[in-house]
């Protein structure tokens, strides 16, 4: 079991990675070769492993029982299954809550939390530091070279915040680096509004919700210095590890649209990045692909982990409901079809007790390979050795990016106004939803991106903090040929959430030709209507701006109200290249109205016959194998079968190996995994 790694490149293994947390810790020593031989039987290659382990292997200060963590560890390398070796630091143990408190976290209402639960620790916690930075270092040195171990996974799911007198000292320290005197804050965060203004540093608090909730600045800042603070323990852990194992790539696992972290600052301390996906089953295929190219555009592109999904039931849904036949199949090659090179899965065995005891597990209590997932599990471990390998490493570049930013997501879930049944990822999902249905690829990636090169389309939905520098990169690229989608609510405010004095779009007027007189909010029940010169229209939402034109072009306008008539959507020529703008957002079937016409301008199309949107729940991407083929996924999310037009030429299943060309029937939740062949 070989890892090819060096520092900076994507790493890849021998084999597909598959498989998922392991708890050897909850169950008897007597279990564990069964378990073996069953991951063997599963097709289960890694495991990882001891995720919340540090009472076991810390039962008091300094006193370290490692011996069961060495003893599963060589079953596991015996019986071929590598390891992603987890730092057990994302449950602290009871001794430690008890003897050092500093340790538990003050939530937001102020309370410090009893011991319990997991991730509670603080993350300026000089004996929460101390401690494990001790583990830590114990594990790396006793299991970091040890033959089984393929990857590093640090702590789990970052993400609790606190809110205590140590928390709050540092974050004052936080901002006299980031703002160069009280002045500078005070203007920054418009503390002169309700005559909030700071006189001494001391007095800033955190923004406790019984407490200054009313100024947004400083809750934008308090969440950065959270997330960051949370990313410094993250380093904390990868130093030390990098240290004594230089050559084993490392991860944390993140959560896709996870409000308190801004994971575009953590992609770029690991070498890889990793996600737990866990879809219900009623939610919309488009939903779950976004959150692989949110993923995937962390790095650049680069492929990533999926580190956990449910092979069964989510215990802490309203429904545990079971996933049917090939839906799990259908799930894990979407992952795959989106940039992942892993499928690994929560859990291996269902817990005998404790919270997760009714949570979805590849094994079942009391159950054994013949149970259904068991055999699904198995069934799609041997279809990604044969075919998920092939594109290990692969990823064919998206010309499309959808702009997403945390600070400006902050900015909107803090912010009272403009509209409160405004979710700013749901409408950034809208616009993900119509590229998915048109059969587009898209990376998710920050605004604060380096490098555009790749993109043809850039489209940034609801951008209102639009940093001076981000914009004058992106303006750059539509003067040399680029195409940029902005919308209302674009570029009023600064990353300290002050409003500029120009109004909006800001820094993108020129580039869209246009500047915003006023914004109209529309309840749920009066949408108005974006309507073409054709008279093809549709409903659109939530906010409408009323524009006044400088150079840019009508494409569409309003349909109703008293502003009827008046420009809702415009094209600008800037150098190049053209800026679009939506003043108003158009329902999904209106967006892939709109960007249907554009991408077809742009040369852009599915993969499939004719350049043909695929059927309605089929999802269709790309990726490519080390060999520069590239590898067609065409994934039925429907239970019912679909015709699938393929593009004209021959074409190999890289699972079933037959061959396939014209119009072929895909069964519900089937999947295909297409080479073209040589004509
Ligand atoms: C998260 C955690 C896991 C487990 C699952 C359950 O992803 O990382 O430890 O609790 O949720 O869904
Ligand atoms: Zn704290």
């Amino acid at each position: 079991m070989t890892s090819s790694w060096q520092n900076g490149v994507t790493p890849t293994w021998d084999s597909f990675l598959y498989g998922g947390d392991y708890n050897p810790d909850q169950w008897p020593k007597e279990i564990w070769d069964r378990d073996i031989e069953l991951m063997q039987k599963a097709g289960w290659n890694i495991a990882t492993l001891p995720v919340f382990g540090w009472a076991a292997l810390e039962p008091e200060e300094g006193v370290y029982t490692l011996d069961w963590l060495q003893e599963i560890l060589d079953k596991l390398q015996a019986g071929g299954i590598r390891v992603c070796l987890a730092t057990a630091t994302a449950s602290v143990p009871a001794w430690l809550a008890h003897r050092y408190p500093d340790v538990l976290i003050t939530m937001s209402d102020g309370k410090k939390r009893k011991h319990g639960d997991r991730h509670v620790f603080c993350p300026h916690s000089p004996n929460y530091r101390r401690l494990a930075s001790n583990l830590v270092r114990k594990i790396a040195e006793t299991f970091g070279h040890h033959p089984a171990v393929a990857l590093w996974h640090i702590n789990n799911e970052y993400g609790w915040q606190c809110y205590c007198d140590l928390c709050a000292a540092e974050f004052r320290i936080w901002l006299q680096k980031r703002y160069a005197s009280l002045d500078e804050l005070n203007y920054a965060w418009n503390t002169a509004f309700w005559g909030h203004t700071y006189r001494t540093w001391e007095h800033i608090e955190p923004p406790f919700p019984f407490g200054e909730t009313s100024i947004h600045g400083l809750k934008i800042d308090y969440y950065r210095f959270q997330s960051e603070a949370l990313a410094g323990l993250c380093r904390m852990e990868r130093d030390i590890i990098k240290s004594i194992t230089p050559e084993l790539p490392v991860t944390t696992n993140f959560m896709g649209t996870y409000f308190n972290l801004d994971y575009h600052q953590w992609a770029k301390d690991l070498d890889v990045c990793s996600w737990d996906s866990y879809p219900a089953i009623d939610s919309n295929p488009s939903d779950t692909a976004f959150g692989h190219s949110l993923t995937r555009g962390l790095k650049n592109g680069q492929p990533f982990l999926l580190m956990e999904t449910s092979p069964s039931q989510q215990n802490w849904s309203t429904y545990s409901r079971l996933k049917p036949p090939g839906w799990l199949r259908a799930q894990g090659m979407q992952a795959v079809a989106h940039g992942a090179d892993s499928v690994m899965y929560f859990q291996w065995r269902k817990s005998p007790g404790g919270f997760e005891k009714y949570h979805g597990a590849v094994v079942e209590h009391g159950g054994d390979e013949k149970n259904r997932v068991f055999q699904e599990v198995a069934q799609l471990g041997s279809d990604l050795q044969k075919a998920g390998i092939q594109v290990q490493g692969g990823v064919v570049p998206a010309k499309v990016a959808i702009l997403f930013d945390w600070p400006n997501w902050w900015s909107f879930a803090f912010a009272s106004g403009p509209n409160q049944e405004l979710d700013y990822c749901a409408v950034v999902r809208d616009f993900y939803g119509a590229f998915h249905r048109l059969g587009i690829d898209v990376e998710v990636v920050s605004p604060s991106r380096d490098d555009w090169s790749s993109f043809d389309l850039i489209v940034a939905p609801l951008l209102n903090m639009l940093r001076p520098d981000d914009a004058q990169k992106i303006k750059l690229k539509v003067q040399e040929g680029a195409t940029l989608v902005a919308t209302t609510y674009t570029g009023l405010v600064d990353a300290s959430d002050r409003v500029n004095f120009e109004g909006a779009p800001g820094h993108w007027r020129e580039v869209l030709g246009l500047s915003v007189m006023e914004t109209d909010s529309l309840p749920g029940d009066q949408p108005n209507e974006v309507v073409w010169s054709d008279g093809v229209r549709f409903p659109a939402r939530l906010l409408a701006d009323r524009v006044r034109l400088e150079g840019a072009e009508i494409r569409a306008r309003y349909g109703k109200g008293w502003y009827k008539d008046e420009p809702a959507i415009t094209e600008n020529f800037y150098g190049e290249g053209r800026g679009f703008y939506l003043a108003t957002l158009p329902t999904l079937e209106g967006l892939t109205h709109f960007f249907r016409d554009l991408i077809t301008e742009l040369g852009l199309s599915s993969p499939l016959a004719g350049g043909a949107a695929p059927p309605l729940g089929v999802e269709v991407a790309q990726r490519l194998t080390p060999g520069g083929e590239i590898v067609l996924f065409v994934i039925n999310h429907t239970s019912s079968s679909v015709d699938i037009p393929l593009a004209p030429g021959f074409y190999r299943d890289l699972v079933s190996s037959q061959k396939h060309s014209g119009r072929i029937g895909l069964a519900g939740y089937g999947v295909l995994m297409l080479v073209h062949l040589a004509e």
